[in-house]
């Protein structure tokens, strides 16, 4: 094949340049350019219109009203849980990006999934990593009946797609995505470059067959998906596999769905017949302590439609360093250091001097701002080495100004809370029901750390 014309784009800000440079001209960032394709102008339209755009070629402005609103076609996995990220099942040729640390599971889940999809859709698994073999013993492993199951072990996208036009799939299966290449770059399999154009090569495939399409893709040490972010841009959805590594739980969450709500989390557990659904996940974030312990302190969350009872631990000691560490997993690094700001200001309690870990219990993360006042907590009680009381929990956004601040659902996590036990729920004033009790547990309401913090700790 001719050697397709190529220019050089900047993985940050997308800037095209003509030939390879240290430093991006646009953004000024180092190390950041890498080869890509170019499509001739004609070719780009020719694919453009027999994507999205009308078959009259030039579109034209139209008024939304006007448009018939077709609703996506979709179909149930099997899977529960996985039906619940993705919003309600499988979107006919839509994009989905799944990552995850290496051994979380992905090659398992989505094997799994194509056993419960099973006789009803036609499959293919393209496996880059291992062999039809190992492939096909961790089917058998898992029960999964093999033969109603395609697999194609092969890494060059050109016979990749060959393949898959001539099967016609109704569900494709891309294990990874790093190691898929094409012909056209020069690039080595995993770069930049070939992880763009290999995506985009089969995002086209899927808008125009209707094929669903799952890549997996690895996760570099920070966290994203490897790769240039415009993976994420061209696909449908990008779900993403945690867990910690000690635990058997597994978590997957939603973190783009063109489809569906993001922050909707599915819960699964490891074991040895591969991936089991957890549906009522609501208290297996707990450790389990015989009695209460400092530096911990219970919340309930709510990350997409069910509210996730989670403990977070704090460890306060004494730093050596002249600038002391603050470390947050699970929780993001900047509001840790804000909150302390504010626990120094509004609650009396100086942490400068300290080092302080914070750390969400069973691998999971929490993004809402409801995680404050239990942080907060859990601080202080590591820092005065005083557990709070046993059965309480709190949760709460914690202001500038040292204000409790309401979170949604209230009612909700705490109605959650009381069935699992507790006694004690600390929360945002406006939060709390006017009855001062749901069953059992007792409803403190308070509008500023002072209060709350008093509240937790009896004074
Ligand atoms: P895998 O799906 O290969 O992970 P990924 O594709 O994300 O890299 O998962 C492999 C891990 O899961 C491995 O550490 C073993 C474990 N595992 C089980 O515990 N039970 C099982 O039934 C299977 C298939 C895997
Ligand atoms: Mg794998």
């Amino acid at each position: 094949m001719a050697k397709a014309k190529t220019a050089y784009v900047c993985a940050d800000c997308g800037a095209e340049h003509a030939k390879w440079q240290g430093q991006c001209v646009e953004c000024g960032v180092w190390n950041t350019l890498s080869e890509i394709v170019v499509q001739p102008a004609a070719k780009a339209a020719g694919a453009a219109r027999s994507g999205y755009a009308g078959a009259a070629g030039a579109a034209k402005v139209t008024r939304l009203a006007s448009v018939v609103a077709v609703a996506e076609q979709r179909s149930a996995t099997g899977i529960g849980e996985l039906d619940r990220v993705l919003g309600g099942g499988l979107v006919t040729g839509s994009v989905v990006l799944i990552g995850g640390d290496p051994g979380i599971g992905k090659s398992t889940l989505l094997l799994q999934m194509l056993g419960a999809i099973g006789q009803r859709m036609r499959s293919l698994y393209v496996t880059g990593e291992e062999s039809l073999a190992q492939v096909a013993s961790r089917g058998q492993r898992l029960g999964i009946a093999l033969d109603g199951l395609e697999a194609l072990a092969e890494t060059s996208i050109e016979r990749i797609l060959a393949e898959a036009m001539a099967s016609r799939p109704e569900v494709l299966i891309i294990d990874s995505i790093q190691t898929i290449w094409t012909e056209l770059l020069t690039a080595a399999p995993g770069s930049v470059s070939q992880v763009r154009e290999s995506a985009a090569r089969l995002v086209r495939f899927a808008k125009e067959s209707g094929t669903s399409v799952f890549l997996v893709g690895h996760v570099t040490k920070e966290g994203g998906i490897a790769g240039p972010r415009v993976l994420e841009h061209m696909v449908d959805a990008v779900l993403y596999f945690e867990g910690e590594s000690g635990s058997r739980f597994r978590v997957l969450r939603a973190f783009k769905n063109r489809f569906g709500a993001v922050n909707e989390l599915g819960v699964f557990a490891m074991g040895d017949k591969g991936l089991r659904e957890v549906p009522n996940p609501s208290a297996i974030f707990l450790s389990a302590h015989a009695q209460p312990t400092a530096g911990s302190a219970v919340m309930v969350t709510r990350e997409g439609t069910r509210p996730l009872l989670v403990e977070v631990q704090a460890l306060v000691d004494q730093s050596s360093l002249g600038n002391p560490r603050r470390v947050a997993l699970g929780l993001e690094q900047n509001r840790l250091a804000m909150l302390l700001a504010v626990l120094h200001r509004h609650g009396g309690a100086a942490v400068y001097d300290q080092d302080v870990f914070v750390n969400v219990v069973g691998g999971i993360r929490v993004q809402e701002t409801a995680a404050d006042l239990p942080v907060l907590l859990a601080v202080l009680s590591s820092f005065r080495d005083r557990p709070l009381p046993d059965k309480t929990l709190a949760f709460g956004e914690v202001g500038l100004s040292g204000e409790i601040r309401p979170v949604p659902n209230g009612e909700e996590r705490l109605r959650e809370a009381a069935t699992h036990g507790f006694r004690r729920a600390i929360v945002p004033k406006a939060n709390a029901p006017k009855k001062t009790h749901i069953g059992e547990l007792e409803v403190v309401g308070v509008s500023r750390l002072d209060e709350a913090l008093a509240a937790g700790f009896n004074v």
